[in-house]
């Protein structure tokens, strides 16, 4: 298209192979993108011009629940792979990892602003047939097993809260949630006394909570004395600050990872933990480690509104195969998998930290992107991981001096 028309036309509404052309023609070099899939990306996002990939790895076998899964994780960090993989295979050997979970639904959130006549008590009176008209509007979400299950109202001066709970069966339930707040809150605005709905909307509030836990053999950690380590880790976790991010941020890795492969929404749900996290007035580590009976005991509860339809998931085919390795599962299983891997990734986490440390095993690993940033070939790329891993320098510098090392013998 010539650039007159293009300019009469928004960004968002040009093609993205137009573009992809405006960008070159600005001197900014782009990744090839084969087109049927640039198109393809085109309807998921807004002003597509590329994609960011992520490598899939897994688990080959978490058990949950006397269930063993394939667990599809989206990451580009290889130790976090790597440390759920570690963890599985202790907490396998050990019976596997017992989840529960309490899934309600989500909190939808309607605030009102209300007339100094406003009556509290006769509005909530209300609410059964609300709760039946909303039902009825959204009878298929009802027929999936959800709907609008309760409504609870508290007043500050003008201003009338109302938190509706939505349990949105095997989906998020994001855009169904405020499509039903958007109609109640059209509805409430027609009542008594009510000025205004001033907003309508899901609340990222932390609910749908899944708890994961797994009771070790102390010497399939390594014996008691490492135990030890790592209850007093998980200790110290509880009250401070600094220690209880990381331990989460350990957590979130395996958590994040099975979210992304799952077309899930990382970003309700690491806000959710945070606010989680603080639950009682100040931050501490989501998991607890503790030692009974010569087992070491770790429990971790976190609230995950996920789901295994609805959203892109359908649409994505790099969703689909992470669901064929997962095998089918419900919602509640796909979070009862998610919050075992968290517990796998914190477990491995705190085993090297009491052990051997963190970095042996990272840097192992991230002498492989060291490795791939060189201009070499395979055989001489190799050749310099294993002088990396041998000389335990895991320095670009190091990588560019052992390359060159390697092309002098050879020559
Ligand atoms: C690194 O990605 C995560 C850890 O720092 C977590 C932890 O310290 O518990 C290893």
């Amino acid at each position: 298209m010539k650039s007159e028309e293009l300019s009469k036309k928004k960004f968002y509404q040009w093609l993205p192979e137009e573009r992809r052309n405006f960008l070159e023609e600005e001197g900014i070099e782009l990744s090839k993108i084969a087109s049927d899939t640039l198109t393809r990306l085109n309807t998921l996002s807004e002003n597509v011009v590329g994609q960011v990939r992520l490598p899939l790895g897994i688990l080959p076998r978490l058990i949950v629940n006397e269930k063993s899964y394939c667990v599809p994780m989206a990451v580009e960090e290889p130790s976090v792979v790597a440390a759920a993989n570690h963890a599985s295979k202790i907490f396998n050997q050990n019976g596997g990892v017992e989840a529960v979970s309490i899934r309600n639904g989500i909190y939808g959130q309607i605030v009102l602003e209300v007339a100094h006549d406003f009556d509290l008590v006769r509005f909530t009176e209300e609410f059964p047939e609300l709760i039946e008209l909303a039902n009825r509007k959204f009878a298929s979400l009802v027929k999936h097993g959800g709907g609008v299950r309760k409504i609870e109202a508290s007043r500050k001066d003008n201003l009338v809260f109302l938190k509706v709970l939505v349990d949105p069966a095997e989906a998020m339930g994001a855009n169904k949630t405020n499509a039903i707040l958007e109609f109640l809150g059209n509805k409430l605005e027609k009542q008594i006394n009510v000025e205004q709905t001033m907003y309508a909307i899901l609340s990222n509030y932390p609910t749908q909570l899944t708890t994961a836990k797994v009771s070790l053999d102390i010497n399939s950690v390594g014996g008691p004395k490492v135990a030890k380590k790592i209850v007093l880790l998980s200790e110290i976790g509880q009250t401070d600050i600094y220690r209880a991010v990381t331990n989460n941020k350990g957590i979130m890795n395996g958590v994040d990872s099975v979210l992304v492969a799952t077309g899930n929404d990382y970003r309700g749900v690491e806000a959710a933990t945070a606010v989680w996290a603080n639950k009682d007035g100040s931050y501490t580590s989501l998991s607890k480690w503790s030692i009974a009976n010569d087992r070491l005991i770790g429990t971790v509860t976190i609230p995950l509104a996920i789901g295994v339809v609805g959203g892109s998931i359908k649409a994505r085919r790099d969703i689909q195969q992470s669901f064929n390795l997962l095998g089918k599962v419900s919602a509640e299983q796909l979070a009862e998998i998610i919050a075992a891997t968290g517990l796998a990734n914190n477990f491995s986490a705190l085993l090297a930290i009491s052990t051997k440390g963190i970095q042996a095993g990272h840097m192992k690993l991230q002498a492989r992107n060291l490795v791939a940033t060189l201009k070499a070939n395979e055989d001489e790329k190799a050749k310099v991981l294993e002088k990396l891993q041998e000389s335990k320098q895991y320095t670009q510098e190091a990588a560019v001096r052992f390359l060159d090392e390697i092309r002098k013998e050879k020559n």
